[in-house]
């Protein structure tokens, strides 16, 4: 949520840092603002409601000048997005700075600050901590010493970075629970809430520990651990290049990150199994021992990874025999627990900043559970940091909203660790089962992405709709889930998914002739109840869309239009109906004409409570 982006350099760094903000619009997009210290120490501010883009016509036709400067894009937690409420926000008219994260007793500090004379003119908490730097800076400490002393007040979450009028060519930067890494250029410095808002400038980058603070300069840069001791961390090389965050020729990331799909579970797959087997060297040092005491699984994500961890599910218990719950993370780390001895607690994060589901990790590790294994999708993350294994899913960088690319990819992490179990287990086949279809998944996702244009005509018939019911059974029922969130998230149709057993149960007083019921209809051993579910729905003059595969060999009829999904091995059949469950959500959004990377009220990383 919110993406900060700061530079102290001898160029002009305006246009670097609108760059870095288009980089990071995916982390929000609400309002958006900049501020630079120009050469004769003066601070000048432009702030914006609305986009990235909107901000860069409110610079034109000069962007200002200076080598030291912070920006910010904006997804509102505490006051309306407007111009008044977006960062950066300045104190004392000579200290600016952009803030990710959310600061929980802002109230208790703006009434002390009130108290002292201080007004505010915007509604958040972010101008309660620059108005505390400020005060101590005003008093006479340095930046650094100003922005110290006062996160010793603030709680909740953070990362901050600050510049002053007064300390021209100084950027102070610090993180406690949000994310911040620190580009390191020749004579330049940068900081960035994710490392592909900097690419085009470096590619070496210093990851900021929690409760970190550094001492920006242009050819310097000291980080005090949380004691003030100053630490060395060490500088990273991404392998990433600048375009791997470019649409690439599509209309959308989303359509980019949808066709993407093969490739990134092949490349999730490479070098993690040998002759049928899983290769245990994929989750990292002391997998063996861990995964040897693993009797149960917690599975614990949100949203898109939480539809994955339900999947997962149904493979633990039928492939490996593991007992497994499966919770979203708000929900796990408020409740009480009676844990089994040797459950492992898997993490399933693609940004691995969620806050929900680091706070979970926290108090997993409190409530003594075995062990903590994240499969994320960013290797420098605070899950991967802090997590005991991990295994590393390989999508690349995601930029589109809904996520896509990082499911199927996670799919396969899962497909590989139950494997694994499956063997500890002494279920060698099964193991053997779970790596040929995943073998096999990049093969058969091309396949499924070929049913494109038959899923764009059906999206015609969807556009105009107002609501749609999602069905599926066994593990194809969270596939049911994840299309219904794809639908609503991107659309804004509101989409409901149910097992389709349940439809008699009460969504079936829904059901008439305006109602899409999209169903998830594999060849599998339960199909035929699927069928009799559907003929429910038929009876009462249901709209049916049903993705079907070949081998189901479902026939369209007036009311029952059939999209042939083509068939693959039983473990990897969720994976593969997941692609039209994509594709149709899409095409829906791109027909009534939303903005499919960015939609309204939602951020990609959900890095606040
Ligand atoms: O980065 P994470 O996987 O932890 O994010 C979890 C959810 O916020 C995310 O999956 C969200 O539901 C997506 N917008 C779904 O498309």
């Amino acid at each position: 949520m919110c993406g900060i982006v700061g530079a102290c350099a001898q160029r002009d760094v305006a246009a670097v840092l609108l760059e870095g903000l288009r980089r990071l619009e995916y982390r929000g997009y609400d309002s958006a603002g900049m501020a630079v210290i120009d050469r004769d120490g003066s601070l000048s501010r432009t702030r914006v409601s609305g986009r990235v883009d909107d901000l860069a016509a409110a610079l034109e036709p000069e962007l200002p000048t200076g080598g030291t400067g912070v920006a910010h894009t904006r997804w509102a937690t505490h006051g309306v997005p407007n111009e008044l409420n977006a960062h950066p926000h300045t104190a004392a008219g000579e200290v600016a700075v952009v803030h990710n994260g959310i600061i929980e007793n802002h109230e208790r500090l703006r009434e002390r600050l009130t108290a002292t004379g201080y007004t505010f003119l915007s509604e958040t908490d972010t101008e309660v901590a620059a108005t505390l730097f400020a005060d101590r800076h005003r008093a006479g400490a340095s930046l650094l010493e100003a922005v110290r002393g006062s996160i010793a007040d603030l709680e909740g979450a953070y990362a901050f970075a600050v510049i002053s009028a007064r300390e021209p060519g100084r950027m102070v930067a610090c993180r406690r629970g949000s994310p911040l890494v620190i580009g390191v250029g020749i004579g330049e410095h940068f900081i960035a809430s994710d490392v592909a808002a900097l690419l085009p400038v470096t590619r070496q980058f210093i990851f900021l520990e929690d409760g970190d603070i550094a001492d920006i300069r242009r050819d310097a840069v000291t980080v005090y651990d949380t004691d003030g001791r100053a630490v060395e961390r060490p500088v990273r090389s991404s392998e990433l290049s600048p375009d791997a965050v470019e649409r690439g020729g599509y209309r959308h990331f989303m359509a980019k990150e949808i066709h993407e799909q093969p490739a990134a579970v092949a490349e999730t797959l490479e070098g993690r199994h040998a002759d049928g087997r899983v290769l245990e060297t994929a989750f990292g040092p002391g997998a063996a021992a861990l995964l040897d005491r693993v009797e149960r699984l917690q599975i614990v994500a949100c949203g898109t990874s939480y539809h994955a961890g339900i999947i997962a599910r149904y493979w633990a218990e039928a492939y490996a025999g593991l007992p497994c719950e499966v919770e979203v993370a708000s929900e796990f780390r408020y409740r009480a627990h009676a844990v089994a001895p040797g459950t492992l607690v898997v993490l399933i994060s693609q940004s691995g900043e969620t806050a929900d589901v680091l706070a979970a990790l926290r108090e997993s590790r409190r409530l003594g559970y075995a062990g903590a294994l994240a499969i994320c999708n960013v290797p420098e993350s605070s899950l991967v940091r802090e997590a005991d294994l991990t295994l590393l899913t390989r999508a690349g960088p995601e930029i589109g909203v809904a996520s896509t690319k990082a499911f199927t990819t996670q799919l396969t992490a899962l497909l590989l660790l139950v494997g694994a179990l499956a063997r500890r287990r002494g279920r060698p086949q099964a193991e053997g089962d779970l790596v040929r279809a995943a073998v096999g998944l990049p093969g058969d996702l091309e396949s499924a992405l070929a049913v494109e244009p038959q899923v764009a005509a059906l999206a015609e018939q969807l556009v105009d709709r107002a609501h749609a019911l999602f069905l599926g059974r066994g593990p194809h029922f969270p596939v049911a889930l994840e299309g219904s969130l794809k639908l609503k998230e991107i659309s804004y149709i509101h989409a409901e998914a149910y097992p389709a057993g349940e439809l008699k149960h009460g969504p079936l007083a829904l059901v008439d002739g305006e109602m899409p019921v999209v169903a998830v209809a594999p060849r599998d051993d339960l199909l035929d109840k699927l069928r009799s579910n559907l003929q429910e729905v038929r009876a009462r003059g249901g709209r049916l869309y049903v993705f079907a595969d070949d081998a189901a060999a479902l026939r369209s009829e007036a009311g029952f239009h059939v999209l042939p999904v083509p068939a693959g091995p039983e473990p990897t059949s969720p994976v593969i109906h997941t692609v039209p469950l994509q594709l149709l959500a899409y095409h829906v959004a791109v027909l009534r004409g939303t903005d499919v990377d960015k939609p309204r009220n939602l951020a990609k990383s959900v890095t606040v409570e």
